[in-house]
């Protein structure tokens, strides 16, 4: 092994967090209007009283440029010196470019390397894995990775199953190595073999948009709701722990668990299967529902930014999502 090969990889951290919502809040009272739901069913079953939707015309990009802005700013990086730029999406703008290349425009990134990730609801937490590896082998000094999701566009708003659950939003991160607390362990998984559990089949080589693809309802996401309850709850509670076990840490050393704001009764479920207790589990499900990829960036910056958060702590982030995929890391702040 040569003697570059032997240097300890530096630490990487966060060292700027933003996030944006769209100002318009649709309650479960408004949701009552369209479809045959009603709040009770809503808070008890999810947990959610409200969600933030996008108005027409407003992008993915939009979002995830807002919330760039205010991450690079806290991290006192000029955007022309942002080596590394990946967007986390589940509903891009388009299916190419990549919305990352759109963000770059927009901020003025000019040196920056830019791709999107594809992994649902995980995809947050699969991005931040991801620019580890390039900032640690030292390829890039530094990486923004953004959440964000405008799936009102793609949510079937006659399907109360489905409709619910969801909101748009963006979170985002600008990581770079440290020399206190960081990333101490990850954990990532997938299982291809459950890909209809959930899935929007249309708009792709597969169904490209026609008529008739439009007829059936292809372009809108589908879900079964019953089984993506199980597997998340099993799937993020044994990356959870096994984040914990890696980092050589016990659950009571965590002092602050994010988990994917998917459901109240799933995040509580996996907060019991991995022995964390539920005072130490962050939650704004309540007035985002599921934001998707941008989910976890989004209870993170709002858990440092209510001090929930503090210096030292032990976060651990663990999502579960479409794919299926599911992913934890192990951070001290
Ligand atoms: N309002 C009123 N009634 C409803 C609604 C609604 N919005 N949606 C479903 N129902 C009805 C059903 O039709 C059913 O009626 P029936 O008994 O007469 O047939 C009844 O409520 C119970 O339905 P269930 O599906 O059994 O309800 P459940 O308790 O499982 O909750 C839910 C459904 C909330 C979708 C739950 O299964 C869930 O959260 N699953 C996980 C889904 C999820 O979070 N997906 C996000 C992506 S993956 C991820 O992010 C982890």
């Amino acid at each position: 092994m040569s003697p570059a090969r032997r240097r300890p990889l530096p630490r990487i951290g966060i060292i700027g967090l933003g996030m944006y919502v769209p100002s318009k809040v649709l309650t479960n009272f408004d949701l009552e209007k369209i479809v045959d739901t009603n709040d009770q069913w809503i808070q008890t079953r999810t947990g959610i009283k409200e969600r933030r939707i996008a108005e027409p015309g407003t992008t993915t990009s939009d979002l995830a440029y807002h919330a760039a802005r205010q991450a690079l700013k806290q991290a006192k990086l000029d955007p022309k010196d942002l080596e590394l730029l990946i967007v986390a999406t589940t509903t891009p703008d388009m299916l190419f470019p990549s919305t990352s290349c759109l963000v770059q425009q927009r901020l003025g990134a000019t040196s920056a390397i830019c791709f999107d990730l594809s992994a649902a609801c995980s995809g947050s937490i699969f991005a931040m894995i991801t620019a580890q590896q390039y900032l640690e082998t030292g390829r890039y000094r530094n990486a923004l990775v953004i959440g964000a999701e405008v799936l009102s566009s793609f949510i079937d708003w006659t399907d109360r199953s489905t409709c619910v659950l969801f909101g748009d939003g963006a979170g985002a991160c600008v990581m770079a190595p440290v020399r206190r607390g960081g990333i101490l362990a990850t954990d990532m998984g997938s299982d291809g073999s459950a890909a209809e559990l959930l899935y929007m089949p249309g708009g792709g080589s597969k169904y490209p948009p026609s008529h008739k693809s439009v007829d059936q309802r292809l372009h809108f996401l589908r879900m079964n709701g019953g089984e993506i309850f199980k597997v998340a709850v099993r799937r993020m509670a044994d990356s959870a722990k096994r984040v914990i076990t890696s980092a050589k840490l016990k659950p009571e050393h965590v002092e602050c668990f994010i988990p994917h704001q998917a459901n109240s009764r799933i995040v509580e479920a996996v907060a019991k299967r991995a022995d964390l207790p539920i005072e130490r589990v962050y939650m704004n499900l309540q007035r985002y529902g599921n934001t998707s990829a941008a989910s976890n960036l989004i209870a993170l910056y709002e858990a440092v930014h209510e001090g929930v958060i503090e210096r030292g702590d032990h976060v651990v982030m663990v999502a579960f999502g479409a794919g299926l995929t599911w992913g934890s890391l192990l951070l001290q702040w």
